[in-house]
């Protein structure tokens, strides 16, 4: 927030709750007590800047009723450094609009629902390439996801090296997009400039060849016909980035939520074993039906979304005077938006921080509790992708391994709501038969 921006001058403090000093990450917060004691919004005082913090269910609903009113431009800035101008993240109004449009083609169910066998079957792959082997799950993960991808979404030839040059420059750019200015000298270090430099040429080369004509018969492929059908110009530039996004973009992120429910569902065996048996006879045609026939799985799979959301808080900018539960904030203020806190509030979700897949047998609960993937119209791109990775991975690994979770830190959800760090945890998949 600029000096000169007005600032409702009786809005809470977060500080008053003597709670602690000022803080300088986000989970060192305890947003829940604040929300009880100071209401749904208030200010802080964030890495020496002034916050307004949003949260809760009025929270949700407001701050997604009108998305204009935010802009994404000013909120994140490092992904259009590293990224460039185009990228989808950052646009406001209609080239936002005009961008999901374009990338539609590449993300919507109806276009990645089909591939649901080939995904399994790359998967299935890496599984058993990787089975009795003492392995990082964060890192395997993101590997088996990546060359899913490159195999499906973006078909290129994708080795191990190329794929490890992605994961890492992936892994080091997101980290530093929650850095503050301390980025820029976090994004300058050699190793990275080098594999930022690799990825792109990767990517370009890819992008030219498409250009000049070569087909892959993949999402890539049908992003660029329907916009040359609408005789929108290409560019080379802004196609780059939106390769990126279907080779590699949020892998890291649906990791993340694999690694921490695995790892509850393994201190579950009760669950564990009646979702075991309800995998017994997966095959991936099954899922081209829905989810309906598994249905401990799709509740395994919304708690672990409900309990490890891994973007809990929302960095925002006030585009136009926004006006909740009676203070207006101007242009130009800083607001930390809490979307997930919703899923800690045991007036909606009983026992919040129990890991208890059983809540959404034969239950729903309100849209606007659910913040794991934003909402609006900046919703997660990659949110039908990510709702095909997650039961393809699972089920593969429970159908056919057992699960043996190596020395880990345990995972505990961070008491004022948020994701730990979980990338350090090991594995060792056992097949269960000798022909897997
Ligand atoms: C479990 C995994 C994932 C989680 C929890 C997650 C979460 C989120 C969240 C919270 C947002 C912000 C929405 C907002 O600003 O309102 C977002 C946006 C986005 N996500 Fe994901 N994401 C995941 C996986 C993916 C994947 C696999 C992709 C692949 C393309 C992806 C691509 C994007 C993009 C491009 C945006 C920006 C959309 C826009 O600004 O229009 N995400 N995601």
């Amino acid at each position: 927030m600029t000096s000169s921006t007005p600032f409702p001058a009786d809005l809470p403090r977060y500080e008053s709750l003597g709670l602690g000093a000022a803080q300088s990450e986000l989970e060192q917060f305890d947003h829940l007590t604040a929300y009880r004691q100071l209401g749904p919004i208030y200010q802080l005082t964030f890495r020496g800047e002034t916050w307004v913090a949003i949260g809760g269910m009025e929270a949700n609903e407001a701050a997604w009723r009108n998305p204009d009113q935010w802009d994404y431009h000013e909120a994140l800035p490092p992904f259009r450094e590293l990224m460039g101008p185009s990228h989808v993240t950052q646009l406001d109004g209609e080239p936002h609009r005009r961008k999901r449009r374009n990338l539609k083609p590449g993300f919507a169910m109806s276009a990645v629902f089909g591939l649901i066998p080939a995904i399994d079957h790359s998967v299935a792959g890496d599984l058993r390439a990787a089975a009795g082997q003492s392995l990082r799950l964060h890192d395997f993960f993101m590997l088996a996801l990546t060359r899913a991808n490159s195999r499906t979404l973006l078909r290129c030839d994708f080795d191990d090296v190329t794929a490890a040059t992605f994961i890492r420059f992936e892994e080091h750019f997101i980290r530093g997009t929650s850095m503050g200015e301390a980025r820029h000298a976090y994004y300058a270090l050699p190793g990275f400039v080098a594999d930022r430099a690799a990825v792109f040429a990767f990517l370009g080369e890819l992008v030219d060849r498409r250009l000049a004509g070569e087909s892959a018969g993949d999402n890539f492929d049908a992003m660029i016909a329907e916009r040359r059908e609408r005789g929108e110009t290409l560019d080379r530039a802004e196609l780059i980035p939106e390769a990126y996004l279907l080779l590699m973009a949020g892998t890291g992120n649906t990791a993340k939520l694999l690694n921490c429910g695995l790892q509850n569902l393994s201190q579950d065996p009760a669950w564990l074993a009646r979702l075991t048996a309800e995998l017994a006879d997966y095959t991936p045609e099954k899922f081209l039906g829905g989810m309906g026939a598994f249905p401990l799985l799709k509740a395994t799979l919304l708690e672990i979304e409900r309990l490890f959301p891994a973007a809990p808080v929302l960095a925002r900018v006030v585009a136009e005077p926004f006006t909740f539960n009676g203070y207006t904030l101007e242009k130009g203020t800083k607001v930390l938006h809490l979307q997930t806190l919703p899923h800690f509030l045991d007036e909606i979700y009983a026992d919040p921080y129990r890991f208890d897949p059983a809540r959404w047998i034969d239950r729903e609960y309100p849209k606007k509790a659910q913040g794991t993937y934003g909402g609006s119209t900046h919703l997660c791109l990659g949110i039908n992708l990510v709702r095909l990775h997650m039961p393809v991975v699972v089920a593969n690994l429970l159908r056919d391994y057992r699960l043996e979770l190596g020395e880990q830190p345990r995972i505990t959800v961070n008491v004022n709501y948020g994701v730990p760090q979980v990338a350090d945890l090991m594995a060792r998949f056992e097949p269960l038969r000798a022909a897997v």
